[in-house]
């Protein structure tokens, strides 16, 4: 098994006793003597890892990426560029470091070199959303406004050449399956194996907990898996699709569900994390369930060459219990293509980069000033990804008024005994939760409720 991948422009064919579980930052900090890119967090968290990776297999082509997360076998296929390779090899500067160098963009410089590998990520992608872009970028000192002036300014800059990577021609990796019919046969053969989406759980298993992973299958390469599919009335979505690949679809057909995937990680994280992963974890917190059981998504799910499609609320068994056998796999997750009463409402502490505390999925339908339909589900408010199924038919029939919310306050509790943590106590939980009702209605009457302004 050799994993190959573009360096810098330059072929890396690893041999067969690398770790598979080796990260592309110890990678290139201890066996390349790479040290520009830099480990602050070691969690996906901070942006100090990001590297430049050009993906042909995606249609998100280059992307920027968190290293310490990212393990060697997930760039197959792929080439890496990292800081010491942003600049042209006369030493000319690329035009985002030029002008962070003219808008005095780095202070201590820490955080530099991960901020350059996003900039110049999003400069040869062509993409300026800077605030978005550089949410997953921590910088303690210099403050991001120059950083973000620099952004700017080489804006408009061409792209060098020197940036371009063609993807490296690459033998199959067998721990890296091409299809889901292959994955399907390995899996069923070997039911201990850790499947790997985009190891943003699973990476933080090897580098926080140090674990073992054993035997490991990575999902990256399965092509099918990385679909999705138009079929009529819904959208299948592969299992290995990226929140970043996910978020134009739900633009197009779900805005409400997109505005949330929008503040899901950061565009590192999103760029790897997958829905598969997101539901087959089983996080009570996880942020794409909430909106799948309020849409009345099917989970489709795969065991050798039996496959099953179930309610995707029926998944969630218990606290950290799912409805997946040994050697069963998530395959993937249909959607209805259309439902415009959707609205999903993440709370956190923060904007950007943040666990939800309390996430609500709202799909009520009204006819004739009434409700005639409700399907309402929270994260952040049990042990599993849950129904309000109290509320829902304590709702059917009331007319759809500003005091509904204010009618339903003691019903939430039979829904929900939400617990304390460091993210919100259970009586806020619950309080937020009754609130979301009433954000709702307010949205369902076209009042703005997304205020995120500051004033002083
Ligand atoms: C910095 C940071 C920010 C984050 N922000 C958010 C956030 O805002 N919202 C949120 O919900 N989550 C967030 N997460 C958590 C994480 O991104 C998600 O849970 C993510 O969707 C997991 O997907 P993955 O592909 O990375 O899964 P992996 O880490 O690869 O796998 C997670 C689990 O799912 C299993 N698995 C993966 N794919 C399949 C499959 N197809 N079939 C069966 N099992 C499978 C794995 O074996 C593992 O047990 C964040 C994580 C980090 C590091
Ligand atoms: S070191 Fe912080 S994101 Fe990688
Ligand atoms: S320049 Fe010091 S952390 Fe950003």
């Amino acid at each position: 098994m050799t994993i190959s991948f573009h360096l810098n422009g330059d072929r890396v064919d690893l041999s067969p006793e690398v770790p598979p579980t080796t990260t592309l930052l110890d990678y290139l900090r201890e066996a390349c003597g790479l040290t520009g890119t830099k480990e602050g967090c070691n969690e996906g968290d901070c942006g100090a890892c990001t590297v430049m990776v050009t993906d042909p297999d995606s249609d998100q082509a280059v992307k920027a990426l968190n290293a310490c997360i990212l393990f060697l076998p997930q760039l197959h296929g792929k080439s890496v560029r990292t800081v010491e390779g942003m600049a042209a090899p006369d030493g000319t500067l690329h035009p985002v470091q030029q002008a962070m160098v003219d808008h005095h963009g780095s202070q201590c410089g820490f955080c530099t070199p991960g901020f350059i590998a996003s900039m110049v990520t999003a400069h040869t992608a062509g993409k300026t959303d800077h605030d978005t872009l550089l949410a997953g970028n921590l910088c303690r000192c210099t403050g991001y406004a120059p950083i973000v002036r620099a952004a700017q300014a080489a804006q408009e800059a061409p792209v060098p050449t020197w940036v371009s990577d063609p993807a490296p021609a690459v033998d199959p990796l067998d721990i890296a399956p091409e299809t889901s019919d292959e994955l399907a046969a390995i899996y069923a053969a070997q039911p201990d194996a850790m499947l790997i989406g985009g190891a943003t759980d699973v990476g933080l298993w090897v580098t926080k907990q140090l674990r073992d992973l054993g035997r490991v299958i990575f999902l990256n390469r399965c092509a099918d898996l990385k679909r999705i599919e138009d079929e009529g009335d819904s959208l299948r979505i592969g299992a290995a699709v990226t929140m970043a690949e996910l978020l134009p679809v739900l633009e197009a057909h779900h805005p409400g569900y997109a505005a949330m995937v929008r503040r899901y990680g950061s565009e590192q994280v999103r760029q790897t994390a997958t829905i598969g992963g997101n539901i087959a974890n089983g996080s009570p917190i996880g942020d794409n369930p909430p909106a799948l059981i309020a849409l009345d998504a099917t989970l489709h799910l795969r065991h050798g060459d039996t496959r099953r499609s179930i309610p995707i609320e029926d998944f969630f068994i218990d606290y950290g219990k799912q409805d997946r056998a040994p050697g069963e796999f998530v395959e993937a997750v249909s959607i209805p293509k259309s439902a415009p009463a959707l609205r999903c409402y993440k709370l956190s502490k923060r904007f950007d980069q943040d666990i939800s505390a309390v996430l609500g999925a709202f799909n009520v339908t009204i006819e004739g000033g009434k409700v005639s339909a409700a399907r309402i589900a929270f994260g952040g408010m049990a042990g599993t990804p849950k129904r309000a199924k109290h509320v829902e038919t304590a709702l059917i029939g009331q007319p759809w008024d500003g005091d509904i919310a204010a009618r339903l306050a003691e019903v939430w509790d039979r829904d929900f005994t939400p617990l304390s943590d460091m993210r919100a106590s259970a009586a806020y939980r619950q309080e937020a939760a009754r609130n979301m009702l009433q954000r709702y209605w307010e949205d369902s009457q076209g009042r703005q409720t997304n205020v995120r302004e500051v004033r002083a």
